[in-house]
């Protein structure tokens, strides 16, 4: 499999390339990522070309066994260009536009930034189509990445066509969008504006429009590289660097679909209590193509920008890499390959130091390197075994960000408490779209589907009607597809799945604490008061059975989980949000239910995911905590990677991994 390292030759002097080249090969990495940001060297000025520098370094890589992938440059348009077009440079929400002296300064949108990106590209494909080190390509760098949505007079022309093309008439714009409130009626499609900082609270269904058209801009932007690439290099892979599950900005679905493979960036210290969290960005990232991925930057020292992080504990770059493979990455690349002297990025450290000394990071790399190599290709392309999926919509992400409906409610927080609980629990997780194919798993939750598309419903009943278990949460089929309230009781179009009407609610806020008592038998420890907070659905059970009440406020008794039998299947309806404990405590009822037992049982810090491939199930175990921790083994097993057996109770050595297969 690949193993390497971002790389800036250019940052360097020549002197020193072949010292990294040597550094690198005796670390066994076999790719380096080049060149995604250095317009300014590739083209110094209009028009004017050097690919020399590049073509020497990749010679003098290849040498030492070790090809590249090149980003296309377009994330950090040079000073000429910005100077010589100064209408390519993005506009913020307060109407400002963007100045030169970072990056990402561009607008997508812009026609004359597109013309000048498909030129850079095109001649650097051009260049190197046939190279024999080019492997791929990275598209741009982190696309959203500082800024998100432009408000130039590009988009604004853009936003107003976008609309006319989505709905047709203006008839059925201002029906969709409710816009006789406030005489918001558009006579006229040049009328449209975009949501300004001016309008501080502006229409939902336009601002959820200009979020989706903003998304669509970097779709769009990014599918011109794809065809000149497609075009030029038909032998090279083609990707773009994501940002996980913490970057919603973007309809990852959408930008992930021309592509022939998602890659990402993993930078985990920030989360380094909560492995969940992690696990989390990689099940997403896998999800969007349901298939494995790159990690195109993954954490290789302390990192921040005018301040640090903590250091890496020994063995945690291994640890988290490992975590990396374990769900489902094919190549590791490093971020970086050594501390930059200077600029924005001094204090972000790569596997070297600024002095370029191999030390500490650089030993744990290197033996990472090793025992890589002995792997093999063995684990390329093995995806994840089927269990339980969860359901994760941008539509929603998006809405929520614009009408939270309680106060603090945060989307992502519920998101990752319902997926930490199964995560703690060592049973598999897929984050799937509301479209995806639901057949393989036993168990589906939606936290929530507040913004709802009729098709989803469907794809949902099926799912449901041929046996599947099905978790839907409050706040579902509330919005129509252009962000109106429903005319319905809730859950609107999933009433009937659910068996049930939300007959009132009550937004506690993220701040505010109630109670529920699950029914005698669901839970063991059904006597106690359950914790809840956020949102409360008071529910009339029409068909459904019920499985808690709440325990407190003048709605004590009433129903606030059900679940109702239809078709082969069932629909569980949650009415409240809350942490690990609701989360927790549903989790171990569902997978009973589902009959989902666990990858293997460990102690709290010690992770467990899977992957397979022919047949051949890879477990990887994981230990985060900074002490040994004891597993038990329930059959005889070898571990990859120190060639090991494993049976029974088995110490594991803090921040150590296994990657178990029965023998
Ligand atoms: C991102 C970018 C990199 C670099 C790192 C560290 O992931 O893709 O170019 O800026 O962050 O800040
Ligand atoms: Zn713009």
């Amino acid at each position: 499999m690949y193993y390497g390292a971002d790389y800036y030759p250019e940052h360097w002097p020549r002197e020193r390339w072949a010292t990294d080249a040597q550094l690198m090969q005796d670390a066994g990495i076999n790719l380096v990522r080049l060149a995604e940001f250095s317009w300014a060297k590739l083209e110094p000025y209009e028009g004017c070309y050097d690919f020399s520098w590049l073509d020497e370094a990749l010679d003098l890589l290849g040498k030492h066994g070790i090809r590249a992938i090149l980003g296309t440059p377009t994330a950090a348009p040079p000073a000429w260009l910005c100077q010589q077009y100064p209408e390519i440079m993005a506009v913020e929400r307060d109407g400002r536009r963007v100045t030169f002296g970072m990056r990402r300064q561009y607008c997508p949108t812009n026609e004359t930034y597109r013309a000048l990106s498909k030129r850079i590209v095109t001649a650097m494909a051009e260049h190197y189509a046939s190279h024999p080190n080019v492997v791929g390509w990275q598209i741009d760098n982190e696309f959203g990445g500082h800024l998100a949505r432009c408000y130039c007079p590009s988009c604004l022309r853009a936003f107003q066509e976008w609309a006319r093309a989505r709905y047709g008439s203006l008839e059925a714009l201002n029906e969709a969008w409710g816009t006789v409130f406030w005489s918001h009626t558009y006579t006229s499609w040049s009328q449209i504006p975009l949501p300004w900082s001016t309008t501080p609270v502006s229409n939902p269904c336009l601002e959820l429009d200009f979020w989706r058209f903003a998304s669509d801009q970097w779709v769009s932007y990014q599918q011109e590289q794809v065809n000149i690439l497609r075009a030029l290099c038909p032998e090279h892979s083609i990707t773009t660097n994501f940002m996980g599950f913490g970057f919603q900005d973007i309809n990852y679905y959408d930008l992930a679909r021309p592509l022939d493979f998602v890659a990402w960036d993993n930078y985990p210290v920030g989360t380094a209590n909560d492995p969940a969290a992690a696990a989390l960005s990689h099940a997403t990232m896998r999800g969007l193509k349901n298939m494995s991925f790159w990690v195109m930057e993954q954490q290789a020292g302390p990192s921040g920008w005018q301040t640090m992080s903590r250091a890496l504990k020994p063995g945690q770059i291994r640890l988290w890499a490992y975590q990396s493979i374990a769900h489902g990455a094919d190549a590791i690349v490093f971020f970086r390959w050594r501390s930059c002297q200077f600029n924005t990025e001094e204090y972000w450290h790569g596997i070297l130091d600024h002095d370029g000394q191999p030390r500490r990071r650089y030993a744990e790399v290197s033996q990472m390197g090793q025992e890589l190599a002995r792997l093999g290709d063995r684990l390329v392309g093995a995806n994840s075994p089927k269990a339980v999926a969860m359901v994760f919509s941008y539509d929603d992400s998006f809405a929520f960000r614009l009408q939270p409906n309680a106060v603090g409610f945060s989307y992502p927080e519920l998101f990752l408490n319902y997926f930490r609980a199964f995560h703690r629990l060592g049973i598999p997780v897929d984050v799937v779209s509301p479209e995806a194919d639901l057949s393989p798993y036993r168990l589906v939750i939606a936290p929530t589907l507040y913004v709802l598309h009729q098709s989803w419903v469907a794809n949902l009943r099926r799912y449901v009607e041929d046996g599947g278990t099905l978790v839907i949460g409050a706040r579902s089929g509330v919005k129509d597809a252009s962000n109106r309230v429903v005319n319905m009781p809730l859950p609107g179009l999933l009433r009937e799945l659910c068996g049930i009407e939300v007959s009132e609610y009550d937004a506690l806020g993220r701040a505010v604490g109630s109670a529920i008592r699950f029914e005698p038998g669901v839970i063991e420890s059904a006597e106690v008061l359950c914790p809840i907070h956020t949102w409360c659905d008071i529910i009339d059970p029409l068909e459904a059975e019920v499985i808690a009440r709440y325990a407190e406020e003048y709605y004590a008794g009433q129903p606030a989980i059900t679940r109702n039998r239809f078709g082969k299947g069932s629909v569980v309806y949650v009415g409240v949000m809350g942490g690990n404990q609701l989360c927790g405590a549903l989790a171990a009822w569902l997978s009973r239910q589902a009959q989902l037992r666990p990858l293997l049982a460990t102690p709290e810090g010690v992770e467990v995911v899977a992957r397979e491939r022919d047949g051949i199930t890879y477990l990887f175990v994981l230990n985060h905590t900074d002490t040994e921790q004891i597993i038990e083994v329930p059959y005889p097993c070898t571990d990859l990677i120190s060639e090991r057996r494993y049976e029974g109770r088995c110490p594991l050595p803090a921040r150590e991994v296994l990657i178990l297969v029965a023998s």
